[in-house]
């Protein structure tokens, strides 16, 4: 079968099983484009609530899965991927963070929605990149305790100095990786193009950007702005996409080494082989207790309260 005859089976049967699919932007082309929803993490946890579709395909990593099963817990959500999992997500376990509560009892939790379910019944908030600060600033608690990502809360950090934010050792290894040695060289290499960097970058690499945001952030920004050529400080595949959609730019990855191996492990045989294997018990769904979500969700529904 041709990419085009795969894409072509899976729009037929998503019609015909009534499924969402949601893809993060940092799918690959060809599932982005038979996607119904794409974006990044706070779009696609937004769009989860507004489909009316009876099954939700994820194409991303598990963390996402779960958020969007619960948003709509009446609805059967499936992972495409059952392995795609974000190594920063798994960084903190809950009884370390219970424990922490227990001895800053006055700091208010606010989780990186990239975290566990099991991690979220222990955090007061979530957020997102392209929230966060927003979130942080609208929380009338002063003392904070940020999790997983030190570098997304070192971010945010410096943006609220009248914050006393604690971070812990976390972090995203994809964005981490990149040295500001890399960035300067990518800067020397293109000296007109603007520098566009996720936060979860390290803050020697945030402080010599043009822009800092999220995945969306940086996809609006190169958009809408009036510069002909951009640095892409997050997973190659933004660069890819951008050049797709904007053929009058120049997209320049900063390396060619910020990959998320899980991001990239779901194929269109997954989505595929999820769409068939749904009612035989072959697709992965995302079961969770009725006690679980209830618990984890209440972070979440802060998250939109205080940042929709
Ligand atoms: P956003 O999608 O919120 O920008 O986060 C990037 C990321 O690393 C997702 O796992
Ligand atoms: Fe997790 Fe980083 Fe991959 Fe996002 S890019 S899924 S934060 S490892």
């Amino acid at each position: 079968m041709t990419v085009r005859e795969l894409q072509d089976a899976i729009i037929k049967l998503k019609k015909e099983t009534n499924t969402a699919i949601l893809a993060h932007s940092y799918q690959a082309r060809e599932i982005v484009e038979i996607a119904d929803y794409t974006g990044d993490s706070y779009k696609l946890s937004v769009d989860a609530t507004k489909t009316d579709a009876d099954n939700i395909i994820f194409c991303g990593v598990h963390f996402m899965a779960e958020t969007a099963k619960m948003l709509s817990p009446q609805k059967r959500v499936f992972l495409a991927n059952k392995n795609a999992g974000c190594p920063m997500a798994e960084q903190m376990d809950k009884d370390l963070i219970a424990h922490l509560r227990n001895k800053e009892p006055d700091r208010t939790v606010v989780a990186y929605i990239n975290t566990t379910a099991q991690l979220k019944t222990v955090c007061d908030v979530c957020v997102t990149s392209s929230s966060a600060l927003k979130i942080v600033n609208a929380i009338e608690n002063e003392k904070i305790l940020f999790i997983p990502d030190c570098n997304l809360g070192a971010w945010v950090r410096d943006q609220c100095p009248d914050k006393d934010i604690m971070l812990l050792n976390g972090g995203c290894p994809t964005h981490a990786a990149l040295t500001a040695k890399e960035a300067k060289a990518a800067k020397a290499e293109h000296p007109d193009a603007l520098f566009l960097v996720h936060p979860e970058c390290v803050p020697q690499v945030t402080h010599l950007a043009d822009y800092v945001g999220s995945t969306s952030g940086i996809m609006d920004f190169a958009r809408k702005s009036d510069a002909k050529e951009f640095i892409i400080g997050t997973e190659t595949s933004i660069a890819e996409h951008l050049q797709y959609e904007c053929p009058d730019k120049k997209f320049y990855p900063v390396t060619k080494d910020i990959v998320c191996r899980n991001m990239k492990i779901t194929t269109l045989p997954d989505v595929y082989n999820t769409l068939t294997g749904m009612d035989n018990g072959e697709a992965f769904e995302i079961l969770m207790s009725d006690e679980l979500i209830t618990s984890a969700r209440k972070c979440i529904d802060e998250m939109i309260r205080l940042g929709g």
